[in-house]
């Protein structure tokens, strides 16, 4: 033994050398060349061009990119084997990174409802019609116990709908159990036959972080503000089949992937073993086209009691693999602005449309979900494990409590670098967004209300603090790496990181560009990007892997028809998204065309 010893060491210092120069003469498997590459490293600009070192060629080897400089540079990684893509003028930038929405939860409501709301209907009228097409098809069906499940219900997005309660909903059926969910997941409604299948009656106690709506007589109302009392609802519905889950992903993937994203983030994971074995199965895919980083929704009133803190930490995913893994803690700290729920300072404007809306009587303040005791001890709790806190609070008051929270947290426990979020922000004050900066407590905007609903939150929500929805450009003066995000399909509409963008830089509804709401929060396109890119990122700690084009990173890429910088901010969702590559590998969006004669290729849009 101690004389192979010496032998043995040879050996295996041939094997390191060989493999270390196998690995330097490593040859490109794909060079991208011939367009603008925008790397969103500093000083690397392409919009600066004067000033920036010329980017023209991106080597791939393997997941990771190899080279990135001047032709000359980046062809020495060229072998006989590397294919050769012309860009076809077209601009190469990394992938976007979506901080914060929901494609699981998307997957399982578009599966499981009917939808009611995606911008394609116009009048309570149509609707109506999809609903009494669907209760006439569950009536023909014996023994479907099926349920009219919808999604989307919008006032806010189509004036002439009516008031939801119980009764309205018995008028479709008072057999069938019917049940309504708001566009936002934080409101739905009921009819009798699916209040009673969920048990809720007169003594029904509404559950922690939500609300049982009753009239005078205590008869519940079949309104259910807040996810604890709608679950208790929904999960009386037929499961749903694994396979149909399975396919309502798929669609997920190519919707983000066709957007231009190459990671994702589902803030509303709740583990089950059998879906979650479905999401596994599904992210194994040769052909699945992203990341997916989970953040775990938890309920911090069931966690403080303690009585299944074990639960609490058990179940769901984990560090499953590169392209699924859990990322953070998930709690939910008050409502929404489209049900009156989100906790503010000042009251909530009441007329026709809030009442439609289901607001809750005036003078509203909105609902703070959880006690500040028991935000407390969740967060602690998850600060000392090293895990990612994302609190999502709308309003003033939900904002103060988050911060608080944070400071007692870290008065306690020193700070460690968790990069604990608060998410949407709606209105957050320019003292709160300080506080934010000096607790090192990063920011992840949701914007894309301003692009739909500013006109109604002027009218009839909010008045004059519209203007001051999302204050992005203050989290760049208060030096904070902020995000912004579009919570599909709390938003309606498809992913789409350009509208989003857009509204960022411009602050005008998607239907009016003359009328800017509070345009001293307006920012730069640059900014818009780097929200999408390096600082989504460094949000969910993968700065080092991914967000930037830049040697020994994972070669995540998206290819776009035009340069963003170079587009009028009002046309940026004229930009159609070409192709995108995760881990080096392409997703096939667009064709790859040889050159006749040549071994040069192109990739063709469809
Ligand atoms: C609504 O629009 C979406 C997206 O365009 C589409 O997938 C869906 O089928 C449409 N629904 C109806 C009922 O037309
Ligand atoms: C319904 O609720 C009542 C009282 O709250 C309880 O006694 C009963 O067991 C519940 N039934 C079901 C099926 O959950
Ligand atoms: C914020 O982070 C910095 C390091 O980047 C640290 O020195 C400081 O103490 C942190 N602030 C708090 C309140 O923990
Ligand atoms: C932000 O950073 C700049 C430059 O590093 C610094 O001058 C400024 O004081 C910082 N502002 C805040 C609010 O921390
Ligand atoms: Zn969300």
């Amino acid at each position: 033994m101690a004389r192979r010893g010496p032998a043995l060491l040879l050996q295996l210092w041939c094997v390191v050398v060989l493999s270390l120069s196998m690995v330097l003469s490593r040859k490109a498997d794909i060079i991208l060349f011939g367009g603008d590459i925008i790397t969103m490293e500093d000083g690397d600009l392409s919009r600066d061009q004067g000033k920036a070192r010329p980017l023209e060629a991106v080597a791939i080897a393997g997941e990771t990119i190899q080279a990135v400089g001047t032709l000359d540079e980046v062809f020495r990684h060229a072998g006989p084997k590397t294919q050769t893509v012309y860009l076809s003028q077209q601009t190469l930038m990394p992938g976007f990174i979506e901080p914060h929405t929901h494609p699981i939860w998307g997957a399982r409501m578009l599966k499981q409802y009917t939808s009611i709301g995606l911008a394609n209907f116009s009048s309570y009228e149509e609707i109506r019609s999809v609903m009494v097409n669907r209760i006439n098809e569950l009536a023909a069906t014996p023994n479907s116990n099926g349920w009219g499940a919808f999604f989307g219900w919008d006032p806010e997005l189509i004036s002439d709908l009516p008031a939801l309660n119980a009764d309205v909903l018995d008028g479709f059926s008072d057999t069938i159990p019917i049940f309504v969910q708001g566009r936002t997941g934080h409101i739905a409604w009921a009819n009798h036959a699916a209040l009673r299948a969920a048990n809720i009656t007169k003594t029904t106690e509404s559950p922690p972080g939500g609300k049982i709506e009753k009239d005078r007589d205590n008869n519940p109302t079949g309104k259910l503000l807040g996810s604890p009392a709608i679950e208790a609802v929904h999960n009386q519905m037929p499961p749903l089949e694994p396979h149909t889950f399975a396919r309502g992903l798929e669609d997920q993937w190519r919707s983000y992937a066709s957007a231009g994203f190459t990671t994702v983030t589902e803030l509303y994971h709740q583990p089950d073993p059998g879906l979650d074995e479905v999401l596994r199965r599904s992210t194994d895919a040769d052909d699945f086209p992203l990341r997916l980083a989970l953040y775990k929704y938890v309920q911090a009133v069931r966690d403080v009691d303690c009585t299944d803190c074990a639960d609490g930490d058990a179940g769901g995913i984990g560090e499953y693999s590169s392209r699924l893994w859990e990322t953070g803690i998930k709690l939910i700290a008050d409502g929404s602005p489209h049900s009156g729920t989100a906790a503010i300072r000042e009251p909530y404007l009441y007329t026709p449309l809030t009442e439609t809306l289901g607001f809750p009587d005036p003078p509203g303040y909105g609902i703070l979900n959880l006690e500040t005791r028991a935000l407390f001890e969740t967060v602690r709790r998850y600060h000392r494990q090293g895990k990612k806190v994302s609190i999502h609070a709308h309003g003033e008051r939900a904002n103060d409590q988050v911060l608080n929270v944070h400071e007692q947290v870290l008065s306690e426990l020193p700070y460690q670098d968790n990069r604990h979020r608060i998410d949407h922000l709606g209105l957050i004050t320019e003292e709160q967004i300080e506080r934010a900066g000096k607790l090192n407590v990063t920011l992840s905007f949701f914007i894309d209300h301003l692009r739909f609903y500013a006109k109604v939150y002027k009218t009839n929500i909010f008045g004059d603090r519209v203007n001051r929805w999302t204050p992005l450009s203050l989290a760049t003066k208060n030096n904070i790496t902020w995000t912004i995000h579009q919570d599909i399909p709390a938003s309606p509409g498809d992913p789409t990181p350009f509208a989003n963008m857009k509204t960022a830089i411009t602050r005008c509804t998607r239907d009016d560009p003359t009328t800017p709401y509070g345009p001293e929060y307006r920012v730069s396109i640059h900014e818009a990007l780097k929200s999408y890119t390096v600082n989504a990122a460094w949000q969910l700690h993968l700065e080092d892997k991914v967000g930037s084009i830049q040697v020994g990173k994972k070669a995540d890429l998206v290819v776009l028809s035009e340069n963003p910088y170079r587009v009028d901010p009002f046309d940026l969702e004229r930009i159609r998204i070409v192709e995108t590559f995760v881990d080096g590998r392409r997703n096939k969006l667009a064709r790859l065309k040889t050159v006749k004669g040549t071994d040069l290729h192109v990739l063709d849009s469809p």
